[in-house]
């Protein structure tokens, strides 16, 4: 995996990096989104990639939520965050917990599924773990025709230590289903002592009309949430009764719906 710095060596610095008071506004979007999608509303949430919990700092106030990641590390920040929830080592691709939640929500670390196989994995993962009417909502930075290359700067002072950090994201070749975000990191440890790191995370870029295709293709429903204050979302539907199982093959299918409706 790309990025390991962040998610290993350097994920205790996560709550310096990244705030979770810079996921409210989007949590609260997707709270609406999820309350309004099923009724009752969905009680149960299965967080894919939740890294250091800063999403589910907010969701768990609506949510009973059950975070799922990769990194030890990184799940360790976050039981510190979120003591409340259930934390679960696992793969996303291919992690299966023999039960199914009301909705899953797979927020940033979609972006670092490279390939339409990896892809496609987190997305029969999803379906796996949703019930029958179910949700599925997935959150990535960017899609191939929302793509903006830039610079950003970020990190925070807490007590005895302080992280600043420069992040340029980059597309070295548009023809292909990648871009790079390089960070470049200053941490400042307790006497003041500044060290740099450099982290470089090659992360997943498809066309919007992929995604829906992919979605549809292992069994959701799918359509996209768009609104004007934060990323617009890909969201799924799990049917009622779907006797033949998710569709592994991924068929061809044109782009059929562009609205924000719910399917
Ligand atoms: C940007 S961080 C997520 C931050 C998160 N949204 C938050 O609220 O703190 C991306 C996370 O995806 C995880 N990740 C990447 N690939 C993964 C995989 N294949 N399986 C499980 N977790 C993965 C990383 O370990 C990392 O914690």
């Amino acid at each position: 995996m790309t990025g390991v710095k962040l998610y290993d060596e350097l994920a205790e610095w996560w709550p310096v990096f990244s705030d979770p008071l810079e996921y409210r506004r989007e949590a609260a979007h997707i709270a609406r989104v999820l309350r309004k999608a099923t009724s009752p509303a969905p009680r149960t949430v299965l967080e894919l990639g939740s890294g250091g919990g800063n999403s589910a700092f907010h969701l768990k106030a609506y949510f009973a939520m059950t975070l799922v990641d990769r990194s030890p590390r990184m799940l360790k920040v976050s039981r510190k965050l979120n003591p409340e929830c259930e934390h679960i080592k696992g793969d996303i691709r291919v992690v299966r917990l023999g039960r199914t939640f009301d909705a899953v929500f797979v927020h940033d670390a979609i972006c670092h599924m490279t390939t339409e196989s990896d892809l496609g994995a987190v997305m029969l993962t999803a379906y796996e773990h949703c019930r029958p009417g179910g949700v599925a909502l997935f959150v990535p930075d960017f899609v191939r025709e929302t793509f903006v290359a830039g610079t950003d700067l970020g990190g925070s002072d807490s007590p005895g230590r302080r992280l600043r950090f420069l992040q340029w994201i980059f597309d070295p070749d548009p023809n292909d289903n990648t871009y790079w975000v390089d960070f470049a990191i200053l941490l400042r440890n307790q006497k003041g002592e500044a060290r740099v790191a450099h982290d470089r995370h090659v992360l997943g870029l498809f066309p919007r009309a992929q995604w829906l295709r992919m979605l549809r293709g292992v069994g959701l429903k799918a359509a996209v949430v768009r609104n004007d204050e934060v990323r617009e979302l890909f969201f799924g539907r799990r049917p009622l009764r779907s006797p033949e199982g998710p569709n592994t093959s991924m068929p061809l299918d044109r782009e059929r719906r562009r609205a924000t409706r719910y399917p």
